[in-house]
C-alpha cells in the first residue's frame, strides 16, 4: 500500500489539465455491451475503476485494448454473468445491468452492498427494468433478471433522494433496444448522464432530453460502433476550485466545464474566492481571508454530494460557523473525525455537520477512507502547519489520475511512498 506525505502552507500557482469524467466513463464502457461494433473510448481517464470495468467487459467476452487515455472495446458479449469480485470491488459496475439486459435479455449481476458513504440500494434500478417488462429475482446476494422482450413504458424514477444516477443509466442502455418508446420522468440530470446519453445517440440510439429529468427513448434494432471523446470530470474540477479557495492560489484549470460547476461557483463567489471563465478553462484567485457559507446538497444542479467533503475542508480554516447538510448521502461524514484530527473543530448535529473555522490546521498521520474523503484530507494536508501522511491512499487512486504528479506541478510538496 502507499501513502501521501504532503507538506503544507504552500501557496499554489500555475495550470492544472482536468481528467476525463470518471463517473461518465464507468456507464459508457458498460454501455459497449449494447454493440458488436469497434467503439473507440477517448480521453477516458488512468484510474483503478477504469480497469476494473475494463477487466470486468473483459470477463463478459469483450475483447478491451487500453492504450493511455483511449480504451477501444470489441467483439460480442458471451456471458450475462458479470463476475462477483469485480462487481464486489466496485460499486459503479452495477451497471452492467441494464446493457447485459438489453443485449442478451438476462443478466446475473451481484448487489453493490453498502460502502463508506451510506447504504446503496438499487430499488429504483430494479424498478426501472420491470417497468420495461422484464423479472427481477435474487439468489445468493445477485440479481437476476431476465425479459423475453422489452417494452418501452413511461415510468417515474425518482426516490426519497431525489434521481438516481446510476438507476438512470441502467434504464437508458436497457430502453434503447427494447420495442417502442420508453419516457424517464425524473431521470438524473448530471452531465455524467448527459455524456452517456450523447455515447448511446453516437451509437445509433434514438434518444432525447438526457441532461433533462425526462429522457425519451425509442428503440431501435441494432447499434453500430462509435469514437467517442468522454467530457472533463467536474468533480475533478471541483476539488482543484476548492483547493485554490484553500490555500490561497492563482491557479489555471484546464478543460474544465464552468457550466456544469455553477452552483459550486456561487457559492465560491459568495465566501469570497475569485472564479473566472476562461474559454474553456477556469481562472481562480484566492489571497484575502473568507467567509462562511451553509452547504446541502441535492441532486444535479443541486450542490453534489460528491463536492461536500473537500467544501467541509475550505471551511475547517474559515473563520466563523458553517452548516454542511447532505440530503443525497445522509451519513457521508466519515472525513470529520480525520478533518479534527488535523485540528478542525467540526461536530454532527443531527444530520448536519457544524464547522467552527480555525485559523490553523496541523498535520498528522490521517486515514483515507472514501474518494471524496481522501481528497478533503488532501486539501488540509496543503494548507496545514507541518507534515501530513494520508494512509491507504489507494481509495484517491480509484478516482483522481495522477493527482500527486499535478499537485507538484501546481507547486505543492506532495510524496507519494511505500507504507
Ligand atoms: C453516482 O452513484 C456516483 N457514482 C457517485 O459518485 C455519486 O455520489 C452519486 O451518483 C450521486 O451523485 C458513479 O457515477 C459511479 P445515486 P449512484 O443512485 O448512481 C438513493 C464518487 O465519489 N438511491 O444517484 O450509485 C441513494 O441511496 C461516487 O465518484 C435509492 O434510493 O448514486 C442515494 O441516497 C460516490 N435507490 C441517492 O439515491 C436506488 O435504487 C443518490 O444515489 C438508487 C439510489
Amino acid at each position: 500500500m502507499e501513502k501521501f506525505v504532503i507538506e503544507g502552507g504552500r501557496a499554489l500557482k500555475g495550470e492544472v489539465k482536468i481528467s476525463g469524467s470518471k463517473n461518465a466513463t464507468l456507464p459508457i464502457l458498460a454501455a459497449t455491451l449494447l454493440t458488436d461494433g469497434i467503439c473507440e473510448i477517448r480521453n477516458a481517464p488512468k484510474l483503478q475503476d477504469t480497469r476494473t470495468m475494463c477487466k470486468l467487459l473483459k470477463t463478459l467476452g469483450k475483447t478491451v485494448e487500453m492504450n493511455g487515455n483511449q480504451v477501444t472495446v470489441s467483439g460480442s458479449v458471451h456471458t450475462h454473468v458479470a463476475d462477483y469480485k469485480l462487481v464486489s470491488t466496485m460499486r459503479g459496475s452495477f451497471c452492467v445491468l441494464g446493457p447485459l439486459l438489453g443485449k442478451l435479455g438476462k443478466a446475473k449481476v451481484s448487489m453493490p452492498g453498502g460502502c463508506v458513504i451510506g447504504v446503496r440500494p438499487i430499488d429504483l434500478h430494479l424498478k426501472g427494468i420491470i417497468a420495461l417488462g422484464a423479472r427481477a429475482d435474487f439468489e445468493a446476494g445477485n440479481v437476476i433478471a431476465s425479459a423475453a422482450k422489452l417494452k418501452g413504458t413511461q415510468m417515474y424514477l425518482g426516490g426519497m433522494f431525489g434521481s438516481s444516477v446510476l438507476a438512470t443509466a441502467n434504464v437508458m442502455m436497457a430502453a434503447v433496444l427494447a420495442h417502442g418508446e420508453t419516457i424517464i420522468e425524473s431521470a438524473a440530470c448530471e452531465p455524467e448522464i448527459e455524456d452517456l446519453g450523447n455515447f448511446l445517440s453516437a451509437l445509433g440510439a434514438n434518444i432525447e432530453g438526457h441532461g433533462t429529468p425526462r429522457i425519451v427513448i425509442n428503440g431501435v434494432k441494432k447499434l453500430n460502433g462509435a469514437s467517442y471523446r468522454i467530457g472533463a470530470d467536474r468533480i475533478e474540477a471541483g476539488t482543484f476550485l476548492l483547493m485554490a479557495g484553500a490555500a490561497k492560489s492563482d491557479m489555471l484549470i484546464r478543460d474544465a466545464h464552468y457550466n456544469h460547476l455553477l452552483v459550486l461557483i456561487d457559492k465560491l463567489h459568495y465566501v469570497g474566492v475569485d472564479v473566472q471563465k476562461d474559454g474553456n478553462d477556469i481562472r481562480v484567485r484566492c489571497k484575502k481571508t473568507l467567509r462562511p457559507a451553509n452547504v446541502v446538497t441535492h441532486p444535479h444542479p443541486g450542490f453534489p454530494t460528491d463536492l461536500q467533503a473537500q467544501y467541509m475542508a475550505l471551511m475547517a480554516i474559515t473563520p466563523g460557523v458553517s452548516i454542511v447538510t447532505d440530503r443525497v448521502f445522509p451519513d457521508r461524514f466519515m472525513h470529520i473525525a480525520e478533518l479534527n484530527r488535523m485540528g478542525a473543530q467540526i461536530r454532527r448535529d443531527a444530520g448536519s455537520a457544524i464547522i467552527e473555522g480555525v485559523k490553523h490546521l496541523y498535520g498528522a498521520p490521517v486515514m483515507a477512507s472514501d474518494l471524496r474523503a481522501s481528497a478533503a484530507l488532501v486539501i488540509a494536508g496543503l494548507v496545514a502547519k507541518g507534515k501530513t501522511e494520508i494512509h491507504r491512499i489507494y481509495h484517491l487512486d480509484r478516482g483522481y489520475e495522477d493527482l500527486d504528479q499535478k499537485l507538484i506541478q501546481l507547486g505543492a510538496k506532495v510524496f507519494r511512498e511505500k507504507e
